[in-house]
């Protein structure tokens, strides 16, 4: 099957620093999502980070560009699914987010014939609440017991293989602020179920690439960054 991915497009009406360029990743998803309908993609993921807030941008701002992306994205008809990144969670409430676009609370599992999806949430921090109650700090993302339990039930609960889905990084080799703190007990978990074909991160926006006790550990590279679109379409 074919699977339509992209992340951090930290979409925003304000300028942000560094190399990034917010305001054009509008058009990037468009020309990513143009690519999916192209290549006939049966399911896509955003890996977190759909939108931010600069210093220009207001509540209502970030609203509007939320709803907007999640418009244009699920104009196209192709299933799709947020994996929650950090940013996500600066400016409204996840029940917002349901309430207003259409978002899905993570941990679920979007099962297909082939494969078993799992979105996971790490924006909790190590008092495991998370980032849109407890305030975001990018640097202390953790995956929460109960997520831990669903994890594992979901892997020994199905004959299917698995791709795990979460927005900060269980792969050890990215800089570290980016790594999920209880990512080795999720690395076991992951190893010990013998069922994760492929796991899929954002948040570091240079992408990083890994192969763990044989499973690769993506981390796609960030949208906004520079002029390159960097949403990828994997066959697997
Ligand atoms: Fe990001």
């Amino acid at each position: 099957m074919k699977i339509g991915l992209f992340t951090d497009s930290h979409y925003c009406k304000s300028q942000l620093g560094g190399g990034r360029d917010s305001r054009a990743s509008l058009e990037k998803i468009r020309v990513s999502m143009e690519a999916f309908k192209q290549e006939g993609v049966d399911i896509c993921f955003c890996l977190g980070d759909l939108t931010d807030h600069g210093p220009t941008d207001t509540k209502e701002t970030v609203e509007k560009c939320f709803i907007e992306a999640m418009e244009l994205i699920n104009s196209y008809g192709i299933p799709f699914y947020l994996v929650p990144g950090n940013h996500d969670y600066l400016m409204m409430k996840a029940e917002e987010l349901v309430e207003k676009a259409g978002y899905r609370i993570p941990p679920y599992v979007v099962s297909t014939e082939e494969l078993d999806f799992i979105v996971l949430d790490a924006n909790y921090r190590s008092n495991m609440v998370r980032f849109d109650i407890a305030g975001v700090e990018w640097t202390d993302s953790n995956l929460p017991p109960q997520q831990i339990e669903f994890l594992k039930k979901a892997l020994y609960d199905t004959s299917r293989k698995c791709v795990v889905l979460v927005h900060e990084n269980l792969d050890p080799s990215v800089q570290e602020w980016h790594i999920i703190k209880n990512s080795e007990e999720v690395r076991g978990i992951i190893k010990q179920s013998g069922r994760v074909k492929l796991v899929l991160q954002g948040h570091y926006h240079l992408g990083a690439n890994a192969v763990i006790d044989n499973i690769p550990y993506i981390t796609l590279a960030a949208m906004c960054e520079n002029k390159n679109n960097y949403f990828k379409i994997l066959n697997i």
